[in-house]
């Protein structure tokens, strides 16, 4: 059991780090780390309790349902369960389970179930994570994952698709940067992620801009 802040800390970071030790790239220790990073540096100009922050950044992803038969109560609970464990106070484990609860993209469409400024900074660290120089290589990296083209002149980005067509959909990685990627900008949460996520959606233009330049044989 924790006795103090960076004891609790240094615990959840060991846990994870095991929890995640046979995970795939897109979302490995190496994600967790980058949100963990970002969200204490967005939680520092937010008026947030950090403890709550930290814990769900760490914790967000320790099962993810695209491997788990597209169980999503597996992570809060597996979550809650390591906290008890560690007697964090109820009021805050009860708090960061709602937040990886309802914290993934789809919720975000959806009416907001729960909300919290905590919330907010976890999940603008978590988007700013598929943004900008990070944020492409993972959409390769997943692509690559599923074997996908990188990119199809004829196969134009769909915005129209469910969940179930998207997840099912052999649409080259490219596509991803229209479908969702350059959409993360406008549902930044805090001041500081919309900053940070202006940022990296110039670089994602950029970007694009080179490779369709790229595509056609530069001159
Ligand atoms: P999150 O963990 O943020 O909910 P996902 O599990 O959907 O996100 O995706 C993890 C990473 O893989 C992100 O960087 C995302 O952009 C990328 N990714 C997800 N779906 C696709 C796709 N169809 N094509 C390319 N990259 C994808
Ligand atoms: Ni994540």
């Amino acid at each position: 059991m924790a006795n103090n802040h960076s004891e609790l800390i240094g615990i959840t970071t060991a846990f994870v780090q095991q929890e995640l030790a046979e995970a795939e790239g897109g979302h490995d220790w190496w994600h967790i780390y980058r949100v963990w990073q970002q969200a204490r540096h967005i939680a520092a100009e937010e008026n947030v309790d950090l403890v709550v922050v930290e814990l769900a950044a760490l914790l967000h992803d320790i099962a993810d349902p695209k491997f788990h038969g597209g169980d999503e109560s597996i992570g809060p609970a597996k979550a809650a369960a390591f906290m008890r464990a560690q007697a964090v106070p109820e009021e805050t484990a009860w708090h960061v389970e709602n937040i990886i609860r309802y914290m993934s993209f789809k919720n975000a469409l959806e009416k907001r179930v729960f909300y919290s400024p905590e919330m907010g900074v976890v999940q603008d660290a978590d988007r700013l994570d598929a943004m900008g120089a990070i944020g492409i290589a993972r959409a390769f990296n997943y692509g690559g994952f599923k074997n996908r083209a990188l990119y199809d002149p004829a196969v134009a980005p769909n915005l129209q698709m469910s969940k179930e067509e998207y997840k099912h959909s052999s649409a080259p990685t490219i596509n991803h940067f229209y479908e969702k990627l350059l959409l993360l900008k406008d549902m930044m949460n805090t001041a500081t992620g919309r900053r940070l996520a202006a940022e990296r959606h110039a670089y994602m233009e950029t970007y694009l801009e080179r490779f369709y330049k790229e595509w056609e044989g530069e001159w």
